[in-house]
């Protein structure tokens, strides 16, 4: 694996011509609602998952799949249009590799988006969630042998997400009106949503929102020592009494709000 991360982050430089003098500050996992981002960025070049060899490609509709390279709100970003789920099917290794890549190529500062059910019961449908800490569900992507070079064998997990990040996200979020929650976000495997007795189970395990990805990715990158900032879509709230729900709902959400999320993360970027 540390090999296969190695020449993916080389092909990957090449391919986006990123000098490593010159690396992007910032990594940016569009998740749902935050696809539109792509339209603030200045584009320098762009990299299909398909080109990169052995490389994860998602299966699910309505999630591309390519690296983009450019500036936003005047910093270097590398932004994941599209990403892999575990549901998908991957090995947990294969899911945050891509993550690790962009580590590898430098970023100092990695946001993460989701789409998100709300357990909090002050969340409505198209809400924000600036997440403050996490409960991973999902398997651990450090299983297995550890690189040293990569980082340490037992990563410390005290402070996921950077608080100090947390208070700039809110300080934006005031300037422009937004609402901004914050909580824990539980990420679990899906494919299938909660069980009214899951819902009920992880509000009390303390979650505020429940999804399907993000957890291992920052895992991954916070092994690496990358600062994270994680912000979280609620498409849709859990009550725990057995409103039924469909991924088209969800899917609509994410519309809905995608200006709002856009502005919050270009903001947010060019005050780093
Ligand atoms: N559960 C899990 N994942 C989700 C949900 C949900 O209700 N909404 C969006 N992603």
């Amino acid at each position: 694996m540390p090999e296969k991360i190695r020449n993916t982050t080389s092909f990957i430089r090449n391919r986006l011509g990123i000098s490593p003098s010159t690396p992007p500050e910032v990594g940016i996992v569009l998740g749902s609602g935050l696809g539109a981002l792509t339209e603030r960025i200045e584009v320098s070049s762009t990299l299909s998952y398909s080109e990169i060899p052995d490389f994860p490609r998602s299966t699910v509709e309505g999630h591309k799949g390519r690296f983009i390279y450019g500036v936003l709100g005047g910093r270097r970003v590398i932004a994941m249009e599209g990403r892999v789920h575990y549901y998908e099917g991957y090995p947990i290794r294969e899911v945050v590799l891509p993550v690790q890549a962009m580590c590898d190529l430098g970023i100092g500062t990695l946001i993460v988006s989701n789409a998100a059910g709300g357990l909090d019961p002050r969340f409505s449908a198209g809400d924000m969630m600036a997440i403050e800490d996490h409960i991973n569900l999902i398997p651990n992507p450090l299983i297995g042998p550890n690189d040293p070079e990569a980082g340490v064998r037992f990563p410390d997990m005290s402070e996921p997400y950077d608080r100090q990040l947390i208070a700039q996200a809110h300080r934006v979020a005031e300037t422009q009106g937004a609402v901004l929650h914050q909580g824990v976000y539980v990420g679990t495997t899906g494919p299938s949503y909660e069980t009214p007795a899951e819902v009920r189970y992880f509000r009390q395990i303390g979650g505020d929102a429940v999804g399907m990805s993000t957890t291992p990715e920052v895992i991954a990158a916070r092994h690496r020592g990358v600062r994270i900032f994680g912000l979280s879509l609620i498409t849709n709230v859990l009550t725990g009494t057995g409103v039924k729900l469909t991924h088209d709902e969800v899917i609509a959400a994410g519309r809905e709000a995608t200006p709002r999320m856009c502005a919050l993360v270009e903001r947010f970027v060019a005050e780093l």
